[in-house]
């Protein structure tokens, strides 16, 4: 697809779900991928299913040197880096009163820390360029309260706080970096295996199961942000099943 073919990008969370499908889809429109994620034999397959086109690193976002070596992968095999889409994310939710202070200390390394770390692996190629496009997984849940996943709705606020304000200073600084928060409502994919057991739970695997939309559809929109022209920043796309408020 035009403004998609030979671009570079890195996608963060390609192991399963919102990733994959992006990964897949953006592939099959003649993008070159790098494949970040933690589990190595999800990521071998999926590479070795796109091909040439395709290379993977076991990495963690919350480990800045894993994102520094990922950009130097896409840098050494396909000589550039264009995109970055930030996507891995988990959502252990529970209420706040629970205390589950290790799982919200970990949304916060993964969440945030994580998107952090892979922008600042690709922004001095970004900056020195003055050109790059930097996509963010956000949910729904980053554009309301969410009782059952404070934190976890406090890390997606993050996102689009974060990047509505470096649009603005990309705007200023004249480096031509385009930002896009991707605001999915709710998808069928691994995201409620972190959440522990519990009826909230099962309520929510219920609403998700009957009403969830496949991971395809955000990759959709993904494609969408990419392919359009240099001139064109797609800043914030929701997109949730018809059936979710
Ligand atoms: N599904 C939904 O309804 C929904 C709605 C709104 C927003 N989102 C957001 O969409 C994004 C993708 O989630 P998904 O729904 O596709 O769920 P998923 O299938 O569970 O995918 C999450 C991805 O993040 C990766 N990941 C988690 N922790 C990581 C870490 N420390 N380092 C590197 N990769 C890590 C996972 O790979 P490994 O475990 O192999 O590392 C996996 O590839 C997340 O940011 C999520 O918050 C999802």
């Amino acid at each position: 697809m035009h403004g998609v073919e030979n671009k570079v990008i890195l996608i963060t969370g390609a192991s399963s779900g919102i990733g994959e499908a992006s990964a897949r889809l953006l592939a099959s429109n003649g993008a070159k991928v790098v494949l970040s994620a933690r589990r190595e034999d999800r990521l071998r397959s999926l590479a070795g299913e796109i091909g040439e086109n395709a290379v993977w690193l076991k990495s963690d976002v919350s480990n800045a040197g894993d994102m520094k070596a990922l950009a130097a992968l896409a840098k050494d095999r396909f000589g550039k880096i264009d995109v970055l889409f930030a996507n891995a994310g988990i959502m252990p939710g529970s209420n706040m009163s629970e205390l589950r202070v290790s799982d919200w200390m970990s949304m916060i390394d993964i969440n945030i820390k994580g998107v952090l770390n892979s922008m600042a692996a690709v922004l001095p190629e970004f900056i020195a360029q003055k050109r790059g496009h930097i996509i963010v997984t956000s949910s729904v849940a980053g554009t309301r309260p969410v009782p059952g996943n404070a934190v976890y709705s406090g890390t997606k606020h993050f996102v689009r706080a974060m990047l509505d304000s470096f649009r603005a200073e990309s705007v200023a600084e004249g480096t031509n970096i385009r930002t896009t928060a991707i605001y999915p409502g709710a998808v069928k994919t691994e995201l409620l295996n972190t959440v522990a057991p519990s009826q909230a739970k099962s309520m929510v695997e219920e609403f998700y199961k009957n009403v969830g939309i496949e991971p395809e559809i955000i990759a959709n929109a993904v494609l969408y942000a990419v392919s359009q022209p240099d001139n064109v920043d797609v800043s914030d796309l929701t997109v949730r099943p018809s059936k979710e408020s």
